[in-house]
């Protein structure tokens, strides 16, 4: 017999935090507030000052520790992993959300648009995960969850996105090669691949775009924030511990198309 399911999700190890990259605006934001709101202590690192002194501002007590960090910068990502590891705790996950695009075709695409993106979405990402598998796996095997977020684009290309596609699709190669490598230390690594969700990202792109990922899902939807961040939090959860090396389309079926 195996234990009774309980629900809502299993509690988060306590003692321990969680770092989301990019957690000061859209998906990210909404993982926050998530974690927040149960009590975890939460780690963001971001690049955008404003936003975090906002999160700061509206953390009312919670445990959060807001850094100014990019993630294309591996030592400053190094110094504040270990910062919050000192003052939440080590890590228990680690949420990668932190991204940006440059959209052109490809025959207009610099190498500059080419790389400042692989650089945030996919060096970015394994920055991040490097910096928490080395707390996560000392002193002895404390185990963990890593949930980077993909996106179908990574999965299926995107025109106009040859710069975002590849990174994303790097993103998903990176999440299973770690999740074959990490397991032994007890840690589980997944991907999750978002559709369209309205974001500030995707708000530059209007209502048309918007439209156009609603006709393709089966559900006429698109998603929010706050979508993303359940999806999230239940892999982030002890009970997904057999849960890894996944990618996770959460789009409304937009992928498969209506
Ligand atoms: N919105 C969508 O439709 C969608 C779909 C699929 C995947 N995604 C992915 O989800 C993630 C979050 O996107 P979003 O829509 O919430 O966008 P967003 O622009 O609202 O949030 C992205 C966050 O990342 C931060 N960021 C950007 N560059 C950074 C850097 N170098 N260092 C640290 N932080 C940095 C930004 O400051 C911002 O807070 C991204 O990886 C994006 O590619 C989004």
């Amino acid at each position: 017999m195996t234990a009774t399911t309980s629900s809502p999700s299993q509690p988060l190890p306590s003692g321990r935090c969680i770092i989301v990259t990019g957690g000061a605006s859209g998906i990210g934001l909404a993982v926050t507030r998530l974690l927040l709101s149960e009590g975890a202590a939460v780690a963001v690192l971001d690049r955008d000052a404003a936003a975090l002194t906002h999160l700061r501002q509206g953390a009312d007590g919670a445990k959060v520790l807001a850094q100014e960090v990019s993630v294309a910068d591996p030592p400053a990502v190094d110094r504040a992993v270990d910062r919050a590891t000192k003052e939440l705790g080590p890590p228990w996950g680690v949420v990668t959300c932190a991204g940006i695009v440059r959209d052109k075709t490809l025959l207009k695409l610099t190498d500059d648009d080419w790389r400042s993106v692989l650089d945030v979405n996919l060096s970015g990402t394994f920055y991040a995960m490097r910096a928490a598998a080395l707390r996560m796996k000392e002193p002895k095997g404390l185990g963990g969850r890593m949930v980077a977020i993909a996106s179908i684009v990574g999965l299926r290309g995107g025109f106009g996105q040859a710069n975002y596609a590849a990174s994303k699709a790097g993103v998903v190669a990176l999440v299973q090669t770690a999740a074959k490598e990490l397991g032994r230390f007890g840690i589980t690594v997944n991907a999750i691949a978002p559709g369209f969700v309205r974001t500030p990202m995707t708000a530059q792109y209007g209502e048309t775009l918007e439209e156009a990922c609603k006709a393709e899902s089966p559900m006429g939807t698109v998603c929010e924030p706050e979508d993303i961040a359940r999806s999230v939090r239940y892999l982030l959860s002890p009970e997904a511990g057999h849960i890894t090396g996944v990618v996770l389309r959460v789009d409304g079926g937009q992928a498969i198309g209506a």
